[in-house]
């Protein structure tokens, strides 16, 4: 019997890396497709060196570009027929500055990969998927998508913006009567290289990312959890689900007319 088809995005580092070689490890075939091709030859040499039968392709691909997405859906269903199982999981931190600072083209960047890469993903995918009536196709978020940190709207928006998307498609799915499943996963912090551009940087922002950054999970923790959710068919996939109920209840407690009127912390 064939191996099932895996797509992930952002596969060139961090949980990307970590769940390219997590599904490896559970029989998938891998699509690793990430926009800096060096770091991507890199993640798929270092794949066969410890799985010397993992079926691997690697596609340079930029979420940014509906084009380039298409093309890497395009190039999987050539070489190994139908997707089984999509992750968009690439994505950056955005500009850490006030939501009325920091420049333009990062806020922008921000949106162009952690926004309009996921829905390149969900409109290069689910039609096919759709059509075959099966498949996953599983976003990556973050706690982010449930309560914004100061300095971190442009992340936060996009985040949220991941939910939205999600939980829409969730319920066309359901609509349409489809067998197609999604997930969205919302880890806490990973200690990955999501914030690494930000050494040697020294806004209080800043600072605070980096110092979570080392309390933070292994992306290995996190593709084990996610594979788990997966397999188990869930579709809100978390690592700490105590911390997505403190933030819905502080939006709650503003509605309530709470005071005062949002913690001006994050929950924890
Ligand atoms: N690290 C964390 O604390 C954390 C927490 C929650 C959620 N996340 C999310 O997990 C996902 C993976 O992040 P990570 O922490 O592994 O960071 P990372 O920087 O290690 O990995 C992100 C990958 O995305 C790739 N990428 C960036 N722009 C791209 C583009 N335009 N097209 C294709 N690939 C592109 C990068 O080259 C990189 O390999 C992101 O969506 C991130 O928001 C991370």
């Amino acid at each position: 019997m064939q191996k099932p088809v895996a797509v992930v995005t952002g596969a060139a580092s961090g949980i990307g890396l970590a769940l390219s070689r997590a599904l490896v490890d559970a029989g998938y075939r891998v699509a690793l497709a990430d926009v800096r091709v060096e770091p991507l030859r890199a993640a798929r040499d270092g794949i066969l060196k410890d799985a010397p039968s993992a079926e691997l392709l690697d596609v340079v691909s930029d979420v940014t570009s509906a084009e380039s997405v298409v093309a890497l859906a395009e190039t999987v269903v050539r070489e190994w027929g139908a997707v089984d199982l999509v992750i968009n999981n690439a994505g950056v931190i955005g500009p850490v500055s006030t939501t009325w600072s920091g420049p333009l083209e990062q806020w922008h960047l921000a949106v162009d990969i952690n926004f309009w890469g996921v829905l390149h993903g969900m409109r290069a995918f689910l039609p096919g998927m759709i059509e075959r009536d099966s498949g996953r196709l599983v976003n990556v978020a973050s706690v982010a998508a449930w309560s914004s940190a100061p300095q971190m709207g442009s992340y936060g928006a996009t985040k949220h913006a991941v939910m939205a998307l999600t939980e829409s498609a969730y319920r066309e799915l359901a609509e349409l009567g489809s067998k197609v499943a999604l997930s969205v996963v919302c880890p806490t912090t990973v200690r990955t290289g999501l914030v690494t551009h930000l050494e040697g940087t020294e806004s209080a922002g800043e600072a605070k990312l980096l110092a979570a950054r080392e309390r933070g999970l292994q992306p290995e923790e996190v593709a084990a959890l996610v594979l788990e959710g997966i397999a188990a068919g869930d579709y809100l996939i978390t690592t700490d689900r105590a911390w997505l109920v403190n933030a819905a209840k502080q939006r709650l407690g503003v509605a309530e007319g709470g005071e005062p009127p949002l913690d001006r912390e994050p929950p924890r």
